[in-house]
């Protein structure tokens, strides 16, 4: 293969600047061409298409967000657009792409696939909810920014003996919410892969404070259909403690990756080149068990995301 596309695709994730430039720098170093497209799949569909070289991907492997820009195309959804972005990228002469994205990209990249280009899936989502994947480029940064926000909270939470519940984002996967609330020592973890009743949580905030607690921290994953103020309200009821509710919303999406999702992002970016450039048959490229790997990009579709229980009991454990 000798030229090849890549677009980043869905909500941005701190690590896709540096994914596109493992792109760029490891398909101009087989000796191919490598385009860059905007927009994702809305700029593939408007032939916004151009040629990258080394000193296009300069200076931002330090950089959130995407240097190509992002958008949810609703346009995809549909075939004939499909087999219009499929026309597009022969206009260029493009076999290969490869998308930078969550689920809803990689379903759209498989559909690209049917007809007839090669797609190379490479995971950025702060979601994390990939199911062939043990992590996706962003996770880690988001999950430490919201980390920051609980040591910050913290200080003001117990001055003021309040309990805090801080909805963070996620989609339909707890993984932001799990993996920040064990690290930041939340009392209650609610994520939507586990059932949780207003009562429980309300007990477990009441046993805290009967052992003494002067505050309570309450990592919320927006997936939680339980609305947060009918929460705050039925604690302050129960508890006779003042309840607040912080939602840092987009902070959680920005800042600069860290190195764990630098150097995910540098070795999958990578990895999908290679596929390509070895005529590989569409992939989802990911990481399991600290090992590169990659799977059918149609299976790893459908492969559901299991939820690391063993975090959420520990956490519960030691809170
Ligand atoms: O998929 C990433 C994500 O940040 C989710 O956590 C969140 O639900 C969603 O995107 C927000 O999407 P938008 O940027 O379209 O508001």
């Amino acid at each position: 293969m000798k030229k090849i596309g890549v677009l980043t695709s869905g909500g941005d994730a701190p690590g896709m600047n540096a994914a596109i430039r493992a792109v760029v720098r490891r398909g101009i170093n087989l000796d191919m061409e490598v385009y860059g497209i905007q927009r994702g799949y809305e700029g593939l569909l408007d032939g916004e298409i151009e040629r990258m070289y080394s000193y296009s991907v300069g200076d931002i492997l330090q950089r959130g967000g995407t240097i190509l820009k992002t958008a949810r195309c609703k346009r995809f959804f549909e075939d004939k657009w499909v087999d219009h972005a499929a026309k597009m990228l022969q206009t260029f002469g493009i076999e290969g792409v490869v998308v930078i994205g969550g689920e809803g990209s990689f379903k759209g990249g498989y559909e690209l696939s049917k007809r007839g280009v090669a797609i190379m899936g490479v995971p950025g989502t702060i979601d994390n909810d990939l199911g062939y994947t043990d992590y996706s480029i962003g996770f880690d940064t988001a999950v430490n920014t919201v980390l920051g926000l609980i040591t910050n909270i913290r200080d003001t939470s117990s001055s003021h003996e309040r309990t805090t519940i801080i909805e963070v984002m996620g989609r339909h996967c707890g993984d932001l919410a799990l993996f920040a609330g064990l690290s930041g020592g939340a009392d209650v973890i609610m994520i939507p892969e586990v059932e949780t009743d207003i009562n429980e949580v309300c007990r477990k905030v009441l046993r805290g404070q009967r052992s003494g607690k002067g505050h309570s921290l309450i990592l919320k994953a927006e997936g939680v259909e339980m609305d947060a103020a009918e929460l705050a309200s039925v604690l302050e009821e129960m508890t006779a403690r003042e309840a607040k509710i912080v939602v840092p919303g987009y902070i959680q999406r920005g800042g600069s990756p860290t190195e764990m999702d630098r150097r995910l992002a540098s070795l999958t970016g990578a990895k999908a080149v290679e596929l390509l450039y070895d005529d590989m048959p569409s992939r989802a490229v990911g990481i399991q068990d600290g090992q590169i790997i990659s799977v059918d990009l149609g299976e790893a579709i459908k492969m559901k995301r299991d939820f690391n229980k063993e975090i959420f009991d520990l956490a519960e454990i030691l809170a």
